[in-house]
């Protein structure tokens, strides 16, 4: 490769799940540090880190369509760097099938991307997909001000990573690697930054979020409960979520913290995947359909309000059509507020890729657009049935017409409004509104007043 002219502007391109959002966000701060600056709106970057997902195999193939089209407006290539889960499961793929890539950087090693851009300015193409657990958040500006630049008053946190399940469909406990949790300390004094960097509502991410576990001031061990009610403590701070659980990981006070938090917003994710308990082991959950049942209701027990959402595979290797309707009954015990649903997709290197009898693709179709068809039928019930409630909505943005605001009810329904005097509303205030009409997607409110400037 030859040399390249440092470059002056970048773009990071997130795909995938909200951990690459909050990736991303991190690699934007590590490239500013050497004072490269984000690319204006609507041009090109003279770098651009194309953040990768390989969960199912579409998501995989996107980033060799995506390099392929890349191109500045003199006809020339930017600066490509490929960065997460695509990078660490294919690495020396993406370096042999693209040449014009000059960066190939994992999940775990992106606190390495200033000095492989040195190089890839030199003409050094460069891999790094090393797996040094916990060392990449302690190379990352501590300076969380960088990321809030657009100011958006909802900020993640990634507390934990990794994944030690190994459900016999999924990649992630190879790209992300073991479970490791970030320290206590380290996260009370992250989330505190974000919040007097503007953030008023905090989520907090982990492939396994409930597994983070750490030891609280006393030196006690401490779950993600206690690590919430920390957290609720900062002042400025309106409102905490977490995503994405898991059921076996679940633990009294992060039960309790329900019921007692009031930041902590009456909504959990909480995949289930399949109805059916052969199924169910056959993917390695380890949870049956009745246990996770149960779970729900605990929930529903100290929060009567929660809000619930789930993740479904169908078509997982030997889902007959029984074991498939088995997941619709669950679904009708349930009635999730949304959730989301994927047809099985092989992946190399798991187990489920090799199991016999793999499902035809037209009846994985099928059994996906009448699963689709009651979660749908549960979403627009859960809406409407929110209409009259009044409830605080965090403004996150404008909307497409002038005078339109949108931001998300407690419940993580979209709520779009109008306050058309100016100043009358801003980015980050916390508004009450009446949920007036519901759509299958979004919620119309009435402003009723504005809480906190
Ligand atoms: N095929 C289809 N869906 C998958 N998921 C994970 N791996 C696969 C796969 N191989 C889904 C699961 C998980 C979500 C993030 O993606 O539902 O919860
Ligand atoms: Fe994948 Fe299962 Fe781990 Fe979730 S719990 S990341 S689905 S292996």
């Amino acid at each position: 490769m030859k040399p390249q002219t440092p470059p002056k502007t970048y773009r990071v391109k997130s795909f995938g799940c909200q951990m690459n959002v909050y990736d991303g966000e991190r690699m934007g701060e590590l490239l500013a540090e050497k004072g490269i600056t984000p690319a204006p709106e609507g041009e090109e970057a003279d770098l651009v880190v194309l953040n990768t997902c390989h969960i199912r195999e579409k998501a995989a193939e996107k980033v060799y369509s995506d390099i392929g089209r890349l191109k500045k407006p003199d006809g020339s290539k930017p600066m490509i760097a490929v960065a997460g889960c695509v990078a660490q499961a294919e690495g020396e793929e993406i370096m042999e099938r693209a040449p014009s890539v000059s960066m190939v950087v994992g999940p775990q090693a992106y606190h390495r991307l200033p000095d492989m851009l040195d190089k890839a300015v030199k003409g050094e193409r460069a891999t790094d997909t090393d797996m040094p657990a916990i060392a990449k958040f302690d190379s990352l500006p501590q300076d969380r001000f960088g990321a809030r630049k657009k100011r958006s008053p909802s900020a993640f946190l990634t507390v934990q990573e990794g994944c030690d399940k190994f459900c016999t469909y999924c990649v992630v406990p190879y790209t992300r690697g073991a479970e490791i949790s970030r320290p206590y300390n380290d996260l009370t004094n992250e989330a505190y930054k974000l919040v007097e960097a503007g953030a008023r509502e905090i989520t907090l991410l982990g492939q396994n979020v409930n597994a983070w576990a750490g030891e609280g001031t006393t030196g006690a061990k401490v779950g993600l409960g206690e690590l919430i009610h920390a957290i609720a403590d900062i002042d400025g701070l309106e409102r905490i979520r977490y995503t994405t659980s898991h059921p076996n990981d679940m633990d009294d006070a992060l039960i309790e913290a329900h019921g007692s938090c009031d930041k902590l917003m009456p909504y959990l994710h909480l995949p289930v995947q399949s109805g059916n308990d052969r199924v169910l082991k056959a993917m390695n959950r380890v949870h049956t359909a009745e246990s996770y049942l149960k779970l729900l209701e605990r929930f529903r027990l100290v929060r009567p309000d929660i809000a619930l959402s789930g993740d479904f595979i169908v078509g997982f290797p030997g889902e007959s059509e029984a074991e498939f309707e088995d997941t619709l009954s669950l679904i009708d015990e349930v009635r999730y507020s949304q959730a989301f649903s994927f047809k099985y997709s092989p992946r190399p290197g798991t187990p489920a890729a090799t199991m016999d009898n793999q499902i035809d693709p037209d009846v994985m179709s099928e059994r996906l657009h009448r699963l689709q068809a009651r979660l749908n039928r549960d979403q627009i019930a859960f809406n409407e049935a929110s209409v009259g409630k009044t409830c605080r909505v965090l403004v996150e943005r404008k909307g497409k017409f002038e005078g339109q605001w949108l931001g998300k009810s407690p419940w993580l329904q979209s709520v779009w409004f109008e306050a058309t005097q100016a100043g009358e509303v801003e980015i980050g205030d916390m508004v009450e509104v009446e949920l007036v009409e519901a759509g299958p997607n979004s919620i119309k409110g009435a402003l009723l007043a504005s809480v906190t400037a």
